[in-house]
């Protein structure tokens, strides 16, 4: 049975990836997960938001500009250098590839971040990127626009492989999509979770809301891969969200994705579940009659099924669920 899937250009041995987390912050968790029998990992994101936030609290109390910007350039400089030294270390203790991650909110200061780490080897980089409106006068096309321009601005500086990940909040994901393959992207994660706030009813003070996710979220991610595989582009489709066990994968790839990554379930499980995950998929193949993953995926895709307006069902009307 041949597990291999070709994701943003590089070959991987199979389709589980372990997502950006606090879990592939870390050679040792890296390695462990490689003896798991990852396909590929994706490191933790770098995020611009802290390095800003760390620039800031350290220059508060200064009044020279000079100081501020040798102190801002300080602070950049040690926090992209860890996490360069987690990539060279992750690269040569092992073999699967190592996405890199960096969460962005401007183009222009990535661009030389982001080249720095091809340089430092990392096979792929994925582009962790959530805009959130705060005016109501910003019109939602000017919002979509920000996320292509800073695509656009890394995707000049860099040669290796481009995933965008984002939230799930996109009016119509298929044209987006469509409009990152034009600009030369070759991946597309879908999707996200973000820390939310939650309030707290007593004391009358936002709280974070619970950190992990839940299976169900797979669910709407379902229909947009369905959709999105069978639209003719080209661009990689990795599931991120409410994958949790070996069924959750492989309806992944039915719908077309070309990869599943793991996130909550290692939090709650830990990384013995990549391994079960992986047996389950196998068991499947060999009951199913597949032999290659290319043999089914997008098997449930928009297009290969006989009546695909199945996908485009939204409401709980007797007719098409027993329920109102
Ligand atoms: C504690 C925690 C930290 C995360 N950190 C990142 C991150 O640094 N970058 C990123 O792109 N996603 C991050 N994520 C999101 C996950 O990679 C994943 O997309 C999300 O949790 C949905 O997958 P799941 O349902 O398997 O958890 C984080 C998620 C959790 C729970």
């Amino acid at each position: 049975m041949i597990l291999s899937t070709t994701y943003l250009n590089l070959t991987l041995k199979n389709p589980l990836i372990v997502s950006s987390s606090g879990l592939t912050n870390d050679v040792d968790k890296i390695a462990e997960i490689e003896r798991q029998g990852a396909g590929a990992v994706v490191l933790k994101s770098l995020f611009e938001e802290q390095i800003n936030y760390e620039v800031n609290r350290a220059i508060v109390k200064s009044k020279n500009a000079f100081a501020d910007r040798l102190i801002e350039n300080y602070v950049k400089e040690n926090s992209v250098s860890d996490y360069l030294n987690l990539l060279e270390s992750a690269k040569k203790q092992v073999e699967i590839p190592i996405i890199a991650s960096i969460n962005c909110i401007s183009g222009q200061n990535w661009t030389n971040f982001a080249e720095r780490l091809e340089n430092s080897g990392a096979d792929a980089l994925e582009l962790n990127i959530n805009l959130i409106p705060t005016s109501k006068t910003l019109e939602s096309n000017d919002l979509e626009n920000q996320y292509l321009e800073i695509v656009s601005e890394v995707k000049k500086h860099i040669k290796i492989p481009i995933a965008v990940k984002v939230g799930p909040h996109f009016t119509n994901i298929l044209n987006f999509a469509h409009k990152l393959e034009n600009i030369g992207v070759q991946g597309i994660v879908l999707y996200n979770r973000f820390y939310e706030p939650d309030f707290d009813i007593d004391t009358l003070k936002l709280k974070p809301a619970p950190i992990l996710g839940l299976p169900g979220e797979l669910h709407h991610t379902l229909r947009h891969i369905g959709m999105m595989s069978m639209a003719g582009d080209k661009i990689n489709i990795s599931v991120s969200g409410g994958v949790f066990n070996a069924e959750a994968m492989i309806k992944s790839l039915l719908a077309g994705a070309q990869t599943a990554q793991l996130c909550s379930v290692l939090y709650q499980k830990g990384f013995g579940e990549i391994k079960s995950i992986l047996s389950g998929l196998k068991e499947w193949m060999l009951k199913m009659n597949f032999e290659t993953i290319e043999s089914f995926r997008g098997k449930l895709n928009y297009h290969e099924i006989p009546n695909p307006e199945v996908y485009e069902r939204s409401q709980f009307m007797k007719y098409f669920s027993d329920i109102e």
